[in-house]
């Protein structure tokens, strides 16, 4: 199977800004979802210690993967024209330069060979990636290497080859995107649960459950609900680079969204529709995915936070990660106010600057609210315990015993507010700012040995889509979406239903109107939405 590239489309384009300083210094502010790089790459190419550049993040207009280091040129070129120049330099790329210089999605070609039971159990299965990396490396070490990470998606494989070619090409540098390989790889094993079941005659989402990994054991009264008994095995299935799928719950998931979505008699009554229709014909696909959670390069899983509470009572925080409409800034005000117990009007976020927190990692990897939420808890948690030991005394209690809620501070029934403790501390003279740091706990990961444990845990998710298309002219459409998605205790739903459908669209456009083409010449010919199409409404 081979599936093409992906422009990531973020509204806003390309950007940065530099500003000369006093000694040679350089502020930069970038459209970037990894200012720590650009402040790396700016110093790198003007011959400065990394405390000479400081890189500004307010917002960007999207991002995708598309600004994780696509940023660096546009930072670098402004850079050495501000440093010759002494005067501020600023670059924007126009929507087609855009398209025709940055990386893409990296396409891919995935061949296999796999071998199973007449049940459609999965025997064992060869892999073999092909990615097509462009002319420089950029990211495509860990995008090829999440893609072999995630060949199984939900699928306990008794046996597993999976090698990985990265192609060097002479073309644009392929970047990361969304999903960043996860959602090639999957696309393989995708592909063989598909073949099978079309091999034996036998509904694709019977041969997928009939593969799973072994269900997490339920915990709590209604967890194993649906339609499908979940298997329930004494031991976790253990992925090809030996980690135990120990929470592992697509097989009560996928059962519930099966039920709500009415799945078998919708596909019985579609078979019928089909049956009756020579040209239209309709199609429903009900499809699992697990994805690892963490940077699989183990070291960028870290973060840090820098707060300060005023005498006033007032917040402000700054964390590492960045914010492109994803709304990981109000979710991280929402772990400050919920620490301090005030409301989330009282709560500033600065935009993100390596002059306040250093050595940050991208905004990438669907971490940023794990590792910055608990960088800002950390912090948070700090000033709160200063705050707590200068108030117990006033409210008669031991300090461990004061909450912080309500915006008051209390211990049982005594109770102050929240800018009258924080104006005690502050007379008392105490602290009252306090960085936070955060490192995933449990991961161990050796790349070259393919073996360990690259991910704290994994997200599971399940879509049921139903499409009609026209066999003569190849005209289709989405008919109906059903998705269900493990958002665990969610900081935000709102945020998160934004993300799950806006992802969902996404994909949609990658498989089915996106389409990138290149001339013989090597030009891209699709350079604007007027050529390349990304899903709409209507
Ligand atoms: N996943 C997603 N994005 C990333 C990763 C990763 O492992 N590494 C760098 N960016
Ligand atoms: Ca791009």
């Amino acid at each position: 199977i081979e599936v093409g590239g992906q422009e990531h489309f973020y509204l806003e384009g390309q950007a940065a800004l530099v500003s000369p300083q006093e000694n040679g210094d350089m502020v930069v502010q970038s459209s970037t979802q990894h200012p720590t790089e650009i402040q790396h790459k700016v110093a790198d190419a003007l011959g400065l210690p990394m405390h000479a550049v400081r890189v500004e993040v307010r917002r960007m207009g999207g991002g995708f993967g598309g600004k994780e280091s696509q940023g660096n040129a546009l930072a670098i070129a402004c850079a050495v024209v501000a440093a010759r120049s002494g005067r501020p330099a600023k670059m924007r790329y126009d929507r087609d330069d855009d398209f025709i210089i940055t990386g893409k999605r990296h396409d891919i070609r995935v061949d296999y060979r796999a071998g199973f039971d007449h049940e459609g159990r999965v025997l064992g299965v060869d892999f073999t990636h092909y990615l097509r990396c462009g002319w420089s490396m950029d990211l495509s070490l860990p995008v090829a290497d999440r893609a072999m990470l995630h060949a199984d998606n939900a699928y306990d494989l008794p046996v597993a080859r999976i090698t990985s070619h990265r192609l060097r090409t002479n073309m644009a540098s392929a970047t990361a995107f969304r999903g960043f390989g996860g959602p090639q790889g999957m696309v393989g094993i995708e592909r063989v649960m598909d073949h099978i079941a079309h091999v034996l005659g036998r509904d694709p989402f019977e041969v997928r459950r009939r593969n799973y990994y072994a269900e997490a054991r339920a915990e709590g009264p209604g967890a194993s609900g649906g339609s499908f008994p979940a298997k329930m095995k004494d031991a976790p299935g253990v992925t090809p680079y030996g980690m135990a799928v120990e929470d592992f719950i697509l097989g009560t998931l996928t059962g519930r969204l099966a039920q709500s979505c009415d799945y078998d008699r919708r596909r019985a009554e579609i078979a019928a529709w089909n049956a009756a229709q020579p040209v239209l014909k309709r199609g429903i696909a009900l499809s699992p995915v697990k994805f690892g959670i963490s940077f699989t390069l183990t070291h960028l899983n870290q973060a840090g936070a820098l707060v300060h509470v005023y005498q006033d009572g007032s917040i402000q925080m700054n964390h590492g990660g960045t914010e492109m409409g994803q709304g990981l800034f109000q979710k991280v005000a929402q772990v400050a106010a919920t620490r301090f117990g005030v409301g989330i009007d009282r709560v500033k976020i600065t935009a993100t600057d390596t002059g306040k927190v250093p050595n940050t990692s991208a905004t990438a990897a669907s971490s940023g609210t794990d590792l910055n939420g608990m960088a800002v808890k950390a912090a948070c948690d700090e000033i709160c315990g200063r705050i707590a030991a200068i108030v117990a005394p006033d409210l008669q209690a031991q300090p461990r015993d004061v909450v912080f809620e309500g915006g008051m501070v209390r211990a049982g029934t005594a109770a102050m507010p929240f800018e009258q403790a924080v104006a005690k501390a502050y007379m008392a003279r105490v602290s009252l700012s306090a960085t936070g740091f955060y490192r995933t706990p449990k991961i161990a990961w050796d790349r070259i040995a393919g073996h360990g444990r690259p991910f704290l845990y994994f997200a599971y998710g399940a879509a049921c889509s139903e499409v009609v298309i026209d066999t003569l002219t190849g005209e289709n459409r989405i008919l109906r979406t059903d998705i269900l998605h493990d958002a665990g205790a969610s900081l935000n739903p709102a945020l998160d239903i934004g993300q799950i459908e806006g992802g969902f669209v996404q994909g949609a456009g990658w498989l089915t109107t996106e389409d990138l083409v290149w001339d013989g010449q090597g030009r891209l010919r699709t350079h604007a939405p007027s050529t390349y199409k990304i899903p709409a409404c209507s």
